[in-house]
């Protein structure tokens, strides 16, 4: 349907070769709210690539532009200024019809409050995207199952979010954002509403996940646990990137973070 963006070049090459092509790619976006002398610049002339598999950190203050910056990239919002790609979709070129197909086929998310159906039972909340696809009721039932298994709450299907932890909730929803086989998965704070034990451990979930579905993903975080599990860090400074540090990769280039991996404990 789409015209694929990029033209494939063949299998990545992890030595530094010629890369695959990312399964993010931006460039020069830019988000203003506002105009005249209330304009607020959230998100400035950023561009960055993240290639596939890959999981990325986003770090900032409150109000650095994180938040935008991750709607602009799953089509919840429009940037006024650069061009997003996601897998072979020109994110930034759908119309609303095609914005809508994004999210339910290709950019999952998963929010800071979890965001589920209060009257729905854990598993009902998993099966909502696989009924919008109009799923068959086996397929539907196998697949929920399969991924209350995968985040540990195979004992809690009959259960509604009122009657879960914050973080069997945040799971419900990892599970629910799984369901369609995103190939991105976006995380705006994931954790940021649960104590940091629990947040830990759906820290852990998520790094979990991304590399056993072969997915990307980018999560917004203040936590350091994620910068250390993520694959690669980048800082959001006043809606400008200030640099990306890689962690445990490939990735080449200096960091200016004040405390790099090998430094830490
Ligand atoms: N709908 C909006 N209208 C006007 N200004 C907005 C809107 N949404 C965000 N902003 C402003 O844009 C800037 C970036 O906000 P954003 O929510 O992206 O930050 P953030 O890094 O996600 O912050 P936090 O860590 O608190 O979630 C802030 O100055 C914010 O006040
Ligand atoms: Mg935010």
């Amino acid at each position: 349907m789409t015209t694929p963006a990029i033209t494939r070049t063949g299998r990545g090459d992890p030595a530094g070769g010629r890369a695959a092509p990312p399964a993010v790619l931006v460039e020069g976006v830019s988000r203003t709210y506002g105009s005249g002398a209330r304009a607020v610049h959230a998100v400035r002339d950023v561009s960055f690539s993240v290639a596939p598999g890959q999981l990325v950190a986003l770090v900032g203050r409150s109000g650095s532009g994180k938040t935008t910056l991750l709607n602009c990239i799953g089509g919840l919002d429009r940037p006024d200024a650069g061009r997003v790609v996601v897998s072979d979709r020109v994110v930034t070129e759908l119309s609303e019809k095609g914005l809508v197909a994004l999210r339910r086929d290709v950019v999952a998310f998963v929010f800071q409050t979890f965001g589920l159906v209060p009257v729905l039972s854990a598993a009902e909340n998993v099966g909502l995207p696989l009924r919008l696809r109009r799923a068959r009721t086996a397929e539907r039932e196998a697949r929920v199952e399969l991924l209350l298994a995968l985040v540990g709450l195979s004992d809690h299907a009959r259960q509604r979010p009122g009657e879960l932890s914050g973080g069997q909730q945040q799971r419900v929803a990892i599970a629910r954002a799984l369901a369609n086989s995103p190939r991105l998965l976006i995380a705006d704070e994931p954790t940021g509403a649960l104590d940091s034990e629990t947040g830990q451990s759906i820290m852990r979930l998520l790094r979990a996940v991304v590399r056993s579905e072969g997915m990307t993903a980018i999560v917004s975080t203040h936590d350091p646990v994620m910068m250390e599990l993520a694959d690669r860090v980048l800082h959001l400074s006043d809606g400008r990137l200030v640099e990306g540090h890689p962690v445990g990769g490939s990735v080449t280039g200096d960091s200016v973070l004040e405390s790099p991996a090998d430094e830490r404990p």
